[in-house]
């Protein structure tokens, strides 16, 4: 097998791959010549970043509006991205919804909400999918958060979600690595210009203190984001399967510093901030 980061004849499908890192991803893979596929709630969003991947390079670009939450919807439109594009040679699963709040002062809707889109939407996701696969060959990548391995005050709902999905993750290299397909997480540290780094960090006291826990002295980029994604979902991790990779300049060796703490002295100081 020869190890190419030429994208050409493969499909490529991003779930919630409308904004920030997401997008970032289905554009690099746009760039590197793959037919690109994304989905997302927005239809406006999808008709924008579906004409922004043809810009890019994509050999084909498609897309489709429907909410993660609903497993009859996110079925029809994995099929249609099918019956379009062919077998899926990479899923990037991202959608995820977060907002800081205590967890006792957060409505049971609230903490169901986060759980809904991030992990029951990643069951959705892989089980849609899974016909789909391109086998052997398939590599799968759901984007997590340091939230898995890590508490932060303000965030029981999503540490809860992606601990979850990480587990999906190992168990699905167990369960699909017999039929080739390989499945990862990514968990992108703290990523610059994006929706997720402004809720949780909303001012500059904060970003410069998340900027100050960082090893390689930077704010992650789109750029960071995509690259380990173009790597996993070429043939050159041919042999990378049931990992969690950090991708975060080492942010997260410290623990969960001074954003898991900032986050609580933030909701308890002012809690409409919440
Ligand atoms: C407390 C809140 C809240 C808040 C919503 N809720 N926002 N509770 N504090 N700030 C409650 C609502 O009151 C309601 O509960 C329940 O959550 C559902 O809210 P809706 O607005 O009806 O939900 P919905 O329209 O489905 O929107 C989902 C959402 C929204 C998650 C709330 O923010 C969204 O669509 N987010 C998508 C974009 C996003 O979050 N991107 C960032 C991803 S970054 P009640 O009880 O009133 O019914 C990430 C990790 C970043 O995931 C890590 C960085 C290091
Ligand atoms: P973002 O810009 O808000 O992207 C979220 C994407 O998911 C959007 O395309 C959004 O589009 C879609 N989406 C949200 N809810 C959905 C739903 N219910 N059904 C279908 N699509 C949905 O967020 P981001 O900050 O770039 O984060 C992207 C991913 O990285 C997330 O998984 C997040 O947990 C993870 N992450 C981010 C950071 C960071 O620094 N930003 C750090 C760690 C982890 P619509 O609004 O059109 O639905």
């Amino acid at each position: 097998m020869t190890a190419t980061l030429d994208f050409g004849g493969r499909t490529v499908v991003v779930i919630g791959g409308t904004s920030g890192i997401n997008r970032g991803i289905a554009l690099e893979f746009a760039r590197h010549g793959a037919r690109v596929a994304v989905a997302s709630r927005s239809p406006e969003k999808v008709e924008d970043t579906v004409a922004a991947l043809n810009r890019a390079g994509a050999e084909t670009a498609t897309g489709a509006a429907f909410d993660v939450r609903d497993a009859a919807a996110v079925a029809d439109g994995l099929a249609s991205f099918h019956d379009e594009l062919g077998d899926f040679e990479v899923l990037v699963s991202g959608a995820a919804g977060n907002f800081p709040a205590l967890a006792a002062e957060m409505s049971v809707n609230a903490f169901r909400t986060v759980i809904e889109i991030d992990l029951l939407g990643t069951v959705h996701v892989m089980k849609a999918a899974y016909p789909f696969l391109k086998r052997p060959g398939a590599s799968v990548i759901n984007i997590s958060a340091p939230q898995s391995y890590l508490p932060y005050e303000g965030q029981a709902h999503v540490c809860a979600a992606k601990a979850g999905v990480d587990q999906i993750t190992r168990t699905l290299a167990l369960e699909w690595g017999p039929e080739g397909i390989r499945v990862n997480s990514v968990v992108p540290g703290f990523i610059d210009g994006t929706e997720g780094a402004e809720r949780l960090a909303p001012t500059d006291k904060a970003r410069a203190g998340v900027l100050a826990d960082i090893p390689l002295g930077r704010l992650g980029s789109l750029a960071d984001m995509a690259n380990i994604c173009l790597f996993l979902g070429s043939d050159l991790a041919g042999y990378v399967s049931g990992t969690v990779i950090a991708v975060d300049g080492a942010l997260y060796q410290r623990g969960s510093g001074r954003l898991g703490q900032m986050l609580g002295q933030m909701l308890r100081a002012a809690p409409e901030a919440g």
